[in-house]
Formats: C-alpha cells, structure tokens, sequence
C-alpha cells in the first residue's frame, strides 16, 4: 500500500446522518417514519443509478431533485392516499426535504478531520451531492476550515458508482487514487471505490453486512477515526 495523501469522504450517511429525519417522518406519518426514512434513501440512491445507466446519462438531474422525487415515491407507496391527493401532502414533503438540508452530522467528523489537517493530510467531501446542498449542510455542521475540497459528482453528470465520478478525486487533489483513501459509510460505495482503485475505509455504522462480490475494502471501523489508523 502506498502511503496516503488525501482522505476523501463520502457526505450522505458518512459525514451527515440521513437516517435522522426518521424523527420528523414519525411525526408526520406516525407508524411510518423509520421505513419511510430507509425507502427514502433506498430509493434515492437507486434513482441516482437508474440516471446514470440508463439511455447514456440523458436523465441526469440534480441530486436535490432526485431526492425530492425520492421522497415523493416513498410517501405515495407507504401512504396510497397520496397518490390520488398529493397537495395533502406537499407541506410534510417540503418539511422533510428542510430536514435533509440541514441534516445532523456525526459527533466525531471535527476531531477527525482536525487530526488530518494536523498530520498535513489533504481532506475533502466527495459526493453525489450537488454543490448546493452540499455547501448547506458542510456550513450548518462548521466544516468549511477543516475541508480542503468539497467535490460534487454534478461536474460530470454522472453519479457514484460511475468511475468518472471518483476520477474527481483524483483530479481535485492532483494525487493517483493509490495515495487517496475514500471513505464511506456506503457498503456499495465502498466496494466501487476500491475497485477503482482508492484506499478504502467502510465505516459500518450500522452494523451491516458488507457486499458479496469478492473485494474488501482496505479497512473496516465503527466511526470516522478509524481513518486515522492508516497514518
Ligand atoms: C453521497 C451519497 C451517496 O454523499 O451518500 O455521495
């Protein structure tokens, strides 16, 4: 292994907690806040793949969009009135998609990226998130000094696992992917990072099970700081 110049991350589930808009989901749709929280970001992430791979990226839209139109399914498929009364439900809709701007970030980001900074390390976000949304919620969680770079895949169209979406981090830091470790939290993203060729770490903050397809990533920890154990 090469000796690491630049740690990227992922932002959503990484850095900010996307499961804490449960709380909010609860109480507008009592009973349903926790599966609506997973559908959500499952769906999300599968929209992100279904513009991707489909028809040569001609659907691509923003991931602000995305997880608004996320959010749209996921309340119609939980809660079939909707379907047919929609209006109903645009005030939970847009109060929800509030939430997701401001998203809770995870206690230990700041002492770990203090620690990066520390050593000389190159730090950065390496997300699906467009820019936008992306500086809200590294602004709301007091990021901005200790990020060198926030990178968002909306340069290229193309979301994560797509490689010229990671070949970002590349290009931002000036590094070879072999000096750069990309963390997430994202056991998919994970995997594809380290197929393209990044040090990885999967912070499995939930304690799932990693994929099935033959690969590892470098490293494995329960929180952010297990990143510093590749200094
Ligand atoms: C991101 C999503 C995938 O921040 O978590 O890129």
């Amino acid at each position: 292994m090469e000796k690491p110049r630049a740690v990227l991350f992922d932002a959503y589930g990484t850095l900010f907690d996307v499961y804490s808009v449960g709380l909010l989901a609860e109480q507008l749709y009592p009973g349903l806040g926790q599966r609506l929280a997973v559908l959500w970001r499952d769906k999300q992430i599968e929209y992100t793949r279904l513009v991707t791979t489909s028809d040569h990226g001609a659907h691509y839209r923003p991931f602000w969009d995305l997880t608004e139109r996320a959010l749209r399914h996921s309340i119609k498929a939980l809660v079939p009135a909707a379907r047919e009364h929609w209006a109903q439900h645009a005030e939970a809709a847009s109060r929800l998609m509030n939430q997701y701007r401001h998203l809770s970030a995870f206690p230990e980001n700041r002492e770990v990226l203090q620690a990066l900074k520390a050593r000389g390390i190159a730090t950065g976000i390496l997300s699906n998130g467009d820019p936008e949304m992306l500086g809200i919620a590294v602004r709301s969680a007091g990021l901005e000094g200790l990020l060198d770079h926030v990178i968002s895949v909306d340069t290229v169209r193309r979301y994560k696992t797509h490689p010229d979406a990671y070949a970002l981090g590349e290009q931002a830091t000036g590094l070879p992917r072999g000096q750069i470790v990309f963390v997430s939290s994202n056991a998919w993203d994970a995997l594809a990072a380290t197929w393209f060729g990044f040090q990885t770490l999967w912070v499995n903050r939930q304690g799932s099970a990693f994929e099935e397809l033959d690969t590892q990533p470098s490293r494995i920890g329960h929180s952010l700081r297990e990143a510093l154990a590749f200094f």
